[in-house]
């Protein structure tokens, strides 16, 4: 994880001057989305041209898999085009199915269960604005879903300290909790997960929020909204955290519901600064799994 987040900080110099890389010179990385994106995919995109290779967007409902044929069938035809498959899901097994029958290197831009490369680029912004990454606290507020779990196992890796505060029902799994806790045991991190928000905002360097209602939970958008009153990260909250804190966003936000305007629009956000090192996470992991 360190060196992913260093890759990242390299690249982020190399792509900013335009100074070229052929990392992935004469590669087709496909990018197999069900689901919408705005910075994932773009930065992709983005990432693999910069690293000399073609990318190739693969909109689920457009490809004959929305017509019922199966994702290992699709796989080992795509295996059989592309040297690079990036997939934002629903289910992780058909990342699992993707990279079993495509014999290709699979990357997870996303899916209901973690959102690996979102917790590269992160790291590389708290590194950023820290100096280091063990040691830091990074505090989650909201929800324990796909982006959280996926900062408690990269901040696990990277010796960090990082809690976790949700609403009861709405924490993230337990299992999940006990691979990250034993990772940390190992790289001199902690993982704890919290009932209030203020608990764990007290120590943070960073202060983290997504969405109540990630895609494919639509339906349950009324008792999310009542469930999660009291998780906005808002000027109130920010007045228990340390005054150097940052406050980041995977984004996309809704102003007024995970987040006040005036937070996310403030002096302590780096959302956009996260934003942009996207494509950095994202050149660093298409790299990773080339070399
Ligand atoms: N943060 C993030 O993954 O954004 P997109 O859904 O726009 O890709
Ligand atoms: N948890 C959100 C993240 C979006 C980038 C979702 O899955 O919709």
């Amino acid at each position: 994880m360190e060196s992913l987040v260093a890759r990242s900080g390299a690249l982020k110099r190399q792509i900013r001057s335009r100074r070229p890389s052929g990392a992935l010179s004469g590669s087709a990385v496909g990018l197999l989305f069900e689901k919408p994106s705005t910075r994932t995919r773009t930065s992709f995109e983005v990432a693999t041209l910069r690293l000399g290779g073609a990318p190739v967007y693969l909109a689920a409902n457009e490809l004959q898999l929305s017509r019922g044929e199966p994702v290992k069938d699709t796989a080992r035809i795509l295996g059989g085009y592309l040297d690079v498959i990036v997939g934002r899901v629903f289910s992780q097994d058909t990342l699992v199915q993707l990279a079993a029958y495509s014999g290709r290197p699979v990357i997870n831009a996303l899916s209901d269960s973690e959102h690996p490369t979102q917790a590269i680029s992160d790291l590389l912004t708290i590194k950023e604005a820290k100096g280091k990454l063990r040691g830091t606290t990074l505090a989650y507020v909201g929800d324990g879903n796909n982006v959280c779990n996926s900062l408690l196992l990269a901040g696990a890796l990277a010796g960090m300290n990082v809690l976790a505060a949700s609403p009861e029902g709405y924490e993230p799994e337990s299992s999940l909790v006990r691979k990250a806790r034993s990772l940390a045991k190992k790289t001199g991190g902690s993982i704890e997960v919290v009932r209030d928000p203020k608990d764990a905002v007290a120590g943070a360097d960073a202060v983290y929020t997504d969405v109540w209602v990630s895609m494919g939970e639509e339906k349950e958008q009324a008792e999310r909204h009542r469930a999660f009153k009291g998780y906005q990260v808002n000027s109130a909250l920010m007045k228990s955290a340390p005054k150097g804190a940052v406050v980041m966003h995977c984004l996309p936000a809704h102003r007024g519901l995970e987040i006040t305007d005036e937070v996310l629009e403030g002096k302590q956000s780096v959302a956009w600064q996260q934003g942009e090192n996207k494509l950095y996470g994202a050149a660093a992991s298409l790299e990773f799994v080339v070399r």
